[in-house]
């Protein structure tokens, strides 16, 4: 047992962990790692430096040096502010494609550990629960319909200013779940004693809740 409690909220991409994630260590007041976050950093930086992405040394080492801060909502990769250029869908799909090599994700492990600090750590991304927290509190399956989804990144995407196309991205979403879900390594799936919630019809807000509910029955029984 560790003395600084993890919740593990691992889903399927939009299915609003990050929203829940960060409002949820917001209320609790505990650290927010937003694991995708760092693929998707991974990603860009490949994109940049123009490394082959089937090269899994090269991306490993990437991934190891990779200078990259958080400073409350915004991301850096070297002194370069990437936030928005982060969450572009070709970033987010070659991310998809590099978390599947098992180098990159080990490089990745030691990056994310160093997030538990005191009082807590919110952390979300696909094997919070299974792989890299799996002494983790309290863990949740967050999940909803693809057609859910594919409304909520659009919508993300328009206010961000990106162009968006609904069949486009459904079409991405079911690759990048069919992706996620089938590889070797870390695949996308519940954790032993994860929490379902699905949320096709729940507002951000009541699943924040929900997730405190049980959070706090977790601290009842300790
Ligand atoms: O926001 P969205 O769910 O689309 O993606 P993300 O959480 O930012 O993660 C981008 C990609 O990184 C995902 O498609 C996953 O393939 C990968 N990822 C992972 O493999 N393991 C994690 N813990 C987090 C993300
Ligand atoms: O991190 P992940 O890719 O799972 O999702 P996100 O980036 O948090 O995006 C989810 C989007 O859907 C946000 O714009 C939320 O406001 C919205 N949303 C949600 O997160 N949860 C709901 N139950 C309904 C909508």
């Amino acid at each position: 047992n560790h003395p600084i409690p993890v919740i593990a909220i691992d889903g399927p991409t939009a299915s609003g962990k990050g929203t829940v994630a960060q409002r949820v260590a917001e209320q609790l007041g505990f650290h927010y790692l937003d694991s995708g976050a760092l693929y998707r950093l991974t990603a860009l930086s490949a994109l940049r430096h123009e490394v082959p992405l089937n090269d899994e040394h090269a991306l490993s080492k990437l991934a190891e040096k990779l200078p990259c801060r958080f400073t409350g909502d915004q991301v850096w990769l070297a002194n370069e502010n990437v936030t928005n250029a982060i969450r572009a869908e070709e970033v987010g799909n070659t991310a998809s494609k590099i978390a599947a090599l098992p180098y990159v994700r080990r490089a990745l492990v030691g990056l994310q550990l160093g997030f538990r600090q005191a009082p807590g750590l919110v952390a979300d991304g696909r094997d919070m629960g299974t792989v890299i927290f799996p002494n983790a509190s309290l863990k949740v399956f967050l999940t909803a319909s693809v057609e859910a989804r594919a409304e909520r990144r659009y919508k993300q995407l328009i206010g961000k200013g990106f162009a968006a196309n609904m069949a486009n991205l459904l079409k991405d979403l079911r690759e990048r779940d069919e992706r996620d879900s089938q590889r070797a390594v870390a695949p996308l799936k519940p954790a032993e004693g994860a929490h379902i919630l699905e949320t096709s019809r729940m507002t951000a807000d009541e699943a924040v809740e929900q997730v405190l509910k049980w959070y706090a029955a977790v601290k009842r029984h300790a």
